[in-house]
């Protein structure tokens, strides 16, 4: 079946979609090349997702880019990593203002490279004012780094005596994590077939639907995020409720 934007019913999408963009490395060792050939080849897939998520006024689009863990792989991938990160920016930044995106990062972004925090943050100033689609790249991001911050910084509002432990709730961790203001994914979709988050917003996706598709990265096209969509459009989100609650026969 092709899937197309006019099977998706615009009165039940997704405020926000979150997305771990893997299998980069896979693609381009199928094509017999290596594994940067694939990175190159990912900027065409996040430019779709992005362009689909604004055209059915998607509110919020989190990126999975570069994970804390992903700082071990070997230097050269890391290095081109942030290169491309530096030259997409310059390349894309016409488009997103055409397309209203706003661009935001969530991560310890001051563990990047000097020019790519400085693209990131002329990127974002750029940016600032536009009302689509909020374009939020995870950059050196992982859950449990955000938790841990979040709980550090609680933490010393405590020591200060400005909150008391028993007023701790969650809508107080809420308020200490990178996502603070924007409402969680409703729908995460993963690349490349495999079956785990890899420490993708742990908190945030406490009953977020899921949608795992073999396709890897690179070859993601608008016709997959509409497909991820409708899979999202036919699920029941019960909340621990059961069926008959929801549906209640009258
Ligand atoms: C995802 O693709 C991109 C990043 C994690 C930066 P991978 O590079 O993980 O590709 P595979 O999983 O090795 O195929
Ligand atoms: C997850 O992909 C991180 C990003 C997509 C940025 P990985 O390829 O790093 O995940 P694992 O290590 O296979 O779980
Ligand atoms: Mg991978």
């Amino acid at each position: 079946m092709a899937f197309t934007k006019e099977h998706i019913d615009p009165n039940k999408l997704p405020q926000h979609i979150a997305v771990i963009m893997d299998g980069n490395g896979r693609w381009a060792k199928k094509k017999g090349a290596l594994r940067i050939f694939g990175h190159r080849n990912a900027v065409d897939a996040v430019r779709e997702v992005t362009e689909g998520c604004g055209e059915l006024g998607i509110k919020y689009l989190t990126l999975y880019a570069f994970s804390t863990e992903n700082w071990s792989r070997p230097k050269a991938e890391v290095d081109g990593l942030m290169e491309l990160l530096v030259n997409t920016l310059k390349q894309e930044i016409k488009r997103l203002n055409e397309n209203g995106v706003k661009l935001k990062t969530i991560g310890d972004i001051t563990q990047l490279p000097k020019n790519c925090q400085e693209n990131l943050s002329w990127a974002i100033d750029k940016t600032k004012d536009n009302k689509g689609l909020t374009l939020i790249l995870a950059l050196s991001y992982s859950g449990r780094w955000e938790i841990t911050e979040a709980v550090r910084e609680i933490a010393n509002k405590v020591k200060a005596g400005n909150l008391q432990p028993d007023a701790i709730n969650e809508q107080t961790i809420e308020n200490y994590l990178k996502t603070s203001g924007i409402p969680d994914p409703e729908l995460l979709i993963r690349t490349s077939g495999e079956l785990r988050v890899s420490n993708f917003l742990l908190w945030q996706i406490a009953y977020t639907e899921l949608f795992i598709t073999p396709t890897l990265w690179p070859d993601f096209r608008k016709e997959t995020l509409y497909e991820a969509i409708l899979s999202y459009q036919q699920r029941e989100r019960r909340f621990g409720k059961t069926s008959e609650q929801l549906n209640p026969v009258s």
